[in-house]
């Protein structure tokens, strides 16, 4: 989704330093940018489609100290420098960014124009700046234009403006999230996300949905864009550190985040103990408890599925949050929903929360974010501390998801300390296994399988959502056809696809379906499988073998990392970029 950064206050570097933000904002997913300075009483805007990373931000050091920028990820308009960001009035005077969609633009596109004004994009954004402008010259109150100009928009945005005859800098949101950075030699930055701005400062403020800020670079003011009423904020510390958010030696986040399983796991566990068991009461106490996700997070609540039933033999219920809207009927007060996101920011698990809450049902949340939308409308949230997670293919956040999950399933039969042992045992275990030899191996296994177009993944019981998960890892990457299928689902359609040497993963345990599963492998190879078994034993149906070690209910989260690691290797060996790929954001703040 798009990033926005912009910055006012003392400082005179205010264009090198939104460029070198945006920079950190490349994760996000993008396909163009641009950047508006403010210097002396004009806006001077720089736009292009394509990549900021070779941007040298020298070009833009002439001395500005109000600066707004932007990349891109279209929605509405292809991709072009005429539709990047920012987006200026017909007068030339005020310049917007924006994350989200707004829905009502034509109407409002059509209504500007009857009332002479002329646009140059095809972007639902550049109606703000129009609209700003027209509000504008009725009261010349900058802000109150823009407050003015929101109570017209329909949809989801976090926007960003700041005006030629102005010193402030004005924002707003409803739905994409605006994080503020409070400089440490005073000034602000404003941001979609925090790793923007972790080496400036890691003191943040919040604007929340429904809300607008107004800063001159010396003070900041919250008020509600409707009444405009004040709310005061509290300056919250970050913990994460630059370095936590940088590639560090490796090449590129997602290898980085996989191999930082090593320690996020045991993070993801050592929770504060009184809260899982207030939680797992919560759940047992509950008429019902809904387990909300999308794509990756969603394979971690399928996996708590069957956490919960073997572990603690209690139903819950997973419904992806997309589809939550036809779902929810059945919902009560006494209900509860659990909604497992690592950003914190994914619209239609917003939207699910929503409905739920306006049942009156309570929501807890699993986020690796701290202060994430999610994580400040929930009633309670559970932190998995996996560190910033940057790569758009989710992978230390997943497990840590899984490991939280188990270990409240655990609490629920009231042995905490057993799950939290199991959970221990599990981490230290990977760690020994994420060793470079293993590392090699799989990069060797990449390469002999990486021009195949198409690939499947069978997993059985907490295995399933992993090769379905699996599936979402390889497509996501290495724009490979994969395809996850329950192992006994496979005589009923799906291995009508094998043929010749297609290549299947067989993701497996040692435990009461392992048998089985060996039988769909045979069954595969019978057809012409390559059969790649990701299993604690060798059994004489692998054509290729990745060990893991045996971790009982904790097996699904051993067995998704040489996955992850297989899935990196056939992104980097078939020439794409694992970290950004084509289409995908990190957080999908828009429906
Ligand atoms: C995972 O690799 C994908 N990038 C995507 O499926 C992601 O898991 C999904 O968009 C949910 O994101 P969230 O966890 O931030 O809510």
């Amino acid at each position: 989704m798009c990033g926005i950064f912009g910055y006012i206050g003392g400082r005179t570097d205010a264009g090198p330093l939104v460029i070198e933000g945006l920079k950190n904002l490349e994760y996000r997913g993008y396909d163009s940018w641009g950047i508006a300075c403010k210097r002396n009483g004009a806006i001077i805007v720089h736009k292009d489609a394509g990549k900021i990373s070779g941007v040298d931000s020298s070009a833009f050091a002439e001395p500005c100290s109000m600066a707004i920028a932007h990349t891109r990820w279209a929605t509405h308009g292809n991709v072009s420098a005429r539709n990047a960001h920012p987006h200026i009035s017909g007068d030339g005077t005020i310049a917007v960014v924006h994350n989200g969609i707004i829905e009502n633009y034509q109407e409002l596109r059509a209504e500007l124009e009857t009332r002479g004004h002329a646009f140059q994009s095809e972007t639902d954004t550049e109606i703000i700046p129009h609209l700003i402008e027209e509000e504008y010259r009725r009261t010349a109150d900058f802000a109150g234009a823009v407050r003015a100009a929101c109570r017209h928009f329909q949809g989801r945005y976090g926007l960003l403006a700041l005006h030629a005859d102005s010193s402030t800098l004005v924002a707003a949101r409803t739905g994409s999230p605006l994080i503020i950075g409070v400089m440490n030699d005073g000034g602000y930055c404003i941001a979609s996300d925090i790793p923007a701005f972790l080496e400036q400062t890691h003191t943040v403020q919040y604007l929340d949905d429904g809300e607008m800020l107004v800063t001159d670079g010396k003070s900041i003011l919250f008020t509600d864009i409707v009444t405009g009423e004040e709310h005061p904020k509290r300056e919250i510390p970050i913990t994460w550190s630059p370095e936590e958010a940088q590639k560090g030696e490796y090449e590129h986040y997602m290898l980085k985040e996989i191999m930082e399983q090593k320690e996020s796991i045991v993070r993801a566990v050592n929770q504060d103990e009184q809260q899982i068991r207030i939680l797992a009461d919560a759940i047992r106490n509950a008429k019902g408890t809904f387990l909300v996700g999308c794509g990756t997070a969603g394979k971690a609540c399928m996996a708590a599925e069957y956490f919960f039933s073997v572990i603690a033999k209690h139903h819950v219920n997973f419904a992806p949050a997309s589809e939550f809207k036809l779902y929810h009927h059945f919902l009560e007060p006494e209900s509860l929903l659990i909604v497992v996101s690592q950003s914190g920011e994914t619209a239609d698990v917003l939207e699910a929360m929503h409905i739920a809450k306006s049942k009156g049902s309570n929501v807890l949340a699993i986020t690796n974010v701290q202060g994430s939308t999610i994580s400040r409308e929930a009633d309670f949230t559970l932190l998995i501390n996996a560190g910033p997670e940057r790569a758009v293919a989710s992978t230390k956040a997943l497990t840590g998801q899984m490991a939280v999950l188990m270990l409240i399933a655990y609490a629920l039969t009231g042995k905490l300390q057993d799950g939290k042992t199991k959970l221990l045992e599990t981490g230290a275990a990977i760690n020994d296994m994420l060793n470079p030899r293993y590392i090699k191996r799989i990069e060797a296994l990449a390469k002999r399988i990486n021009q195949n177009e198409n690939l499947y993944i069978i997993g059985k019981s907490w295995n399933y959502p992993m090769a379905l998960e699996s599936a979402i890892k390889i497509q996501e990457v290495s724009y490979i056809h994969a395809e996850g299928f329950a192992g006994g689902e496979l005589k009923h359609g799906p291995i009508a696809l094998i043929e010749d040497g297609t290549p299947c993963i067989a993701l497996l345990g040692n435990d009461e379906v392992t048998a089985d599963m060996l039988s769909n492998a045979i069954e595969l190879k019978a057809r012409g499988g390559r059969i790649i078994g990701i299993a604690p034993q060798e059994h004489s149906v692998f054509d290729e073998w990745l060990k893991v070690p045996e971790a009982g209910p904790a097996q699904p989260i051993v067995n998704i990392i040489p996955v992850q690691i297989l899935a990196y290797y056939l992104a980097v060996t078939r020439g794409k970029d694992p970290d950004m790929p084509r289409n995908l954001a990190k957080s999908v703040t828009v429906k």
